[in-house]
């Protein structure tokens, strides 16, 4: 079906950190190119993102540096959109989910699937924390994983062995909010009936979609064919937009129901910031949707969200998921809490200038079928053998030739040879062939053959030879010239999408203003006599030292981040007697209350239950636990250390740690209850 217009949208990143070069590769680099395509090709298109500031990724965020929610998003929003302009990620508009737009709309997209009666009502035991008095979510309770023994497994995910878990299943489970354990409370919630929509899943994908990434399609069959159940559209946290009824009050919308329709809210802003109507690019047939995304996301956009619309019934469906799988860094895995990226704010700054070369490796490099790896190397070799020896050395030679043979003006097209007619044949061709890759998302392939054009034009010059040919025919050379400048002009429309500040670079040079994607292919795109800009160099050669400085940071954020691989396992202590042990009067305590010593980082003062009596003792764990972590723990204790002042506090004994090699403490504590008192032999 011919399509009228199209809105195509790019996963909303969570402001609850910066963006780096896997976002880039999987969701924004893939999506920027296709819709400057589009652009090129005068479609009306509309390029939708913005922040997903929402649900539990915040809070946890906001916990671990100790500021509030709104703090990390105001942070992160900014960052994130400062970056994504300075990179050139062309966003018609980029929002935020906590937008009052976006909380009106969310809201009563919500109302109105309850008033439908779409959602199914469930009441569940869920942990619950009786001191802080809120419910808990799965990542805010940590305890021991059922499959390996992990003491810090979280309710959803155990991170050590990659198990994935429901809260109940965590042995000793412990609120992080208290450090208490968690007791089971009814709650209710709203349920989006996942099970009655199965049948029509398999029609909407299995069927009319079979188009679909093969990544993408494979998913999407796995979840089907293991049965789709009811899954909670309502959440009990402190953080989103309120569930508009009267019997949900503290619960907020799951933030999987809000974030997408953020897209939405966000092509409302847009519409009114321009003057619009936003209904055609959501409700009108003839609008192709169309969502970027990365793999982890494919269950949200191909499945859930398109629940959603259907059961509201007034949208349409997204068209395609072109989602991608994940981008490796330097062989290891991309993580925000080890550190362990290339940041895009930092890139920036560090390396000015050199967006489109990030491009052009992010593209060529792109994880469309399989998760792929990004090295500094390849960086550097990507930019030096292509980059600059294919692209950049083409237009060199040409607009140097031609200001050397004809004063920098476009010399006339004489009479064409067969090497000639061949070179011009093929370039008529490559347009269809790169707007064939591009349609179909296989921006790899693309890129490769806009390449495939600066290559031809490098060859058709080292063929032809114009500086030899010069000294006899000088018209043969102002048509060698006239055709290569001709394919200069093409490679500003076809390069484009890729490289859109270079092709600005390349007009200017060339003279010449944007075109449309419909002129390409042609061999009359320059006039003859027009005068050409000096060759200004488009890309510059990398060094060794600029690549080797990014290596260097990337290892030391690796040994700050991964401290064992520095710092080694302590050799054993001298030998001792089995009667020097028999000294230790070692007993299991337990933590009554805590708090943190005046003027001291690492010190808290805690009273211990040792069976015997309670004793104050001062302990350096205040960088592990804060007081109320503390308080509740079952401890092991050493309680005949003689009595010793620490910041004048006396401290009645020591409480036993177990210490890795980088400092990670935890408390050594029985597998079974032992009560305070019971001994330790
Ligand atoms: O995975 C993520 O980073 C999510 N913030 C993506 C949300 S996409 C959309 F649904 F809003
Ligand atoms: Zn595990």
């Amino acid at each position: 079906m011919s399509f009228k217009r199209f809105t195509i949208t790019a996963a909303l990143p969570y402001a609850n950190g910066p963006v780096h070069i896997g976002h880039l590769a999987g969701v924004y680099v893939p999506a920027d190119i296709y819709v400057r395509y589009m652009r090129l090709q005068e479609k009306d298109v509309l390029f939708i993102c913005g922040s997903d500031e929402l649900g539990v990724p915040i809070t946890l965020r906001a916990k671990k540096e100790g500021i509030s929610p709104q703090d990390v998003v105001d942070r992160y929003h900014a960052m994130i959109a400062k970056s994504f302009e300075e990179f050139g990620i062309s966003f018609d508009h980029y929002s935020r989910t906590s937008s009052p737009v976006h909380w009106e709309t969310s809201s009563e997209f919500f109302k109105k699937l309850y008033q439908d009666g779409v959602f199914t009502e469930e009441s569940s035991k869920q942990y619950f924390d009786e001191e802080s008095q809120q419910f808990l979510a799965d990542r805010y309770i940590q305890g021991t994983c059922p499959n390996c023994g992990f003491a810090a497994a979280y309710g959803d995910q155990c991170e050590h062995c990659g198990s994935s878990l429901s809260p109940t299943d965590l042995k000793q489970p412990k609120s992080m909010l208290s450090g208490k354990p968690p007791v089971l409370k009814e709650t209710k919630h709203w349920y989006l009936p996942m099970d009655q929509y199965e049948n029509w899943l398999r029609k909407y994908i299995l069927e009319d979609h079979r188009e679909w990434k093969t990544n993408v399609y494979g998913q999407c069959k796995s979840w089907i064919d293991q049965g789709l159940k009811p899954r909670a559209m309502t959440r009990d946290l402190d953080w989103g937009v309120p569930v508009p009824l009267e019997e949900a009050k503290g619960k907020v919308l799951y933030v999987w129901f809000d974030a997408p329709i953020g897209y939405i809210s966000a092509t409302k802003e847009w519409a009114k910031a321009n003057n619009r109507n936003w209904e055609p690019y959501w409700k009108d047939s003839d609008t192709r949707l169309i969502h970027f995304i990365g793999k982890d996301n494919i269950v949200f956009h191909c499945i859930i969200f398109p629940v959603i619309l259907k059961a509201h019934g007034d949208y349409i469906l997204p068209d395609n998921v072109p989602a991608n799988e994940f981008l490796n860094l330097e062989g290891d895995k991309i993580s925000t809490s080890r550190n362990w990226a290339v940041w895009l704010h930092e890139f920036l700054e560090e390396l000015p200038g050199k967006q489109d070369v990030l491009r052009y490796v992010l593209c060529a490099n792109a994880p469309e079928t399989k998760d792929n790896d990004f090295t500094w190397k390849e960086f550097q070799a990507r930019n030096n053998n292509e980059l600059v020896a294919i692209f950049g050395n083409f237009i060199n030679r040409a607009v140097v030739l031609t200001h050397k043979y004809f004063d920098g003006q476009v010399p006339p097209m004489g009479k064409t040879n067969d090497l000639d007619t061949e070179i011009l044949d093929r370039l008529a061709e490559y347009p269809v062939q790169i707007g064939g890759s591009l349609e179909n998302f296989k921006f790899r392939e693309a890129l490769n053959q806009m390449m495939d054009v600066a290559r031809m034009g490098n060859k058709y010059l080292a063929d032809t030879e114009p500086w030899k040919v010069i000294k006899q025919d000088k018209q043969r050379v102002g048509t060698i010239l006239n055709l290569s400048l001709q394919i200069a002009a093409n490679l500003s429309i076809l390069a484009d999408p890729f490289l859109p500040r270079t092709c600005e670079k390349l007009r200017a040079i060339l003279g010449i203003d944007k075109l449309k994607w419909a002129d390409s292919g042609k061999q009359n795109l320059l006039q003859t006599g027009n005068q050409l800009e000096n060759a200004a160099l488009l890309f510059e050669k990398i060094e060794d030292s600029v690549v080797e400085q990014q290596i260097e940071k990337l290892k030391a954020s690796k040994l700050e981040n991964n401290p064992d691989q520095q710092v080694q396992t302590r050799p054993q202590k001298p030998e001792i007697t089995f009667d020097d042990f028999l000294k230790l009067d070692i007993r299991i305590g337990k933590v009554v209350s805590a708090e943190k010593v005046a003027k001291s980082k690492k010190l808290l003062k805690l009273v211990v239950d040792t069976g015997l009596e309670e004793r104050v003792i001062v302990s350096g764990i205040a960088q592990n636990y804060t007081p109320e972590q503390a308080v509740g723990q079952t401890v092991t204790v050493l309680l005949n250390l003689m009595p010793r002042k620490i910041m004048g506090i006396e401290s009645q004994g020591m409480i036993l740690m177990a210490e890795d090699a980088d400092g990670r403490f935890g408390f050594l504590q029985p597998d079974k209850e032992v009560k305070p008192g019971g001994e330790v032999s």
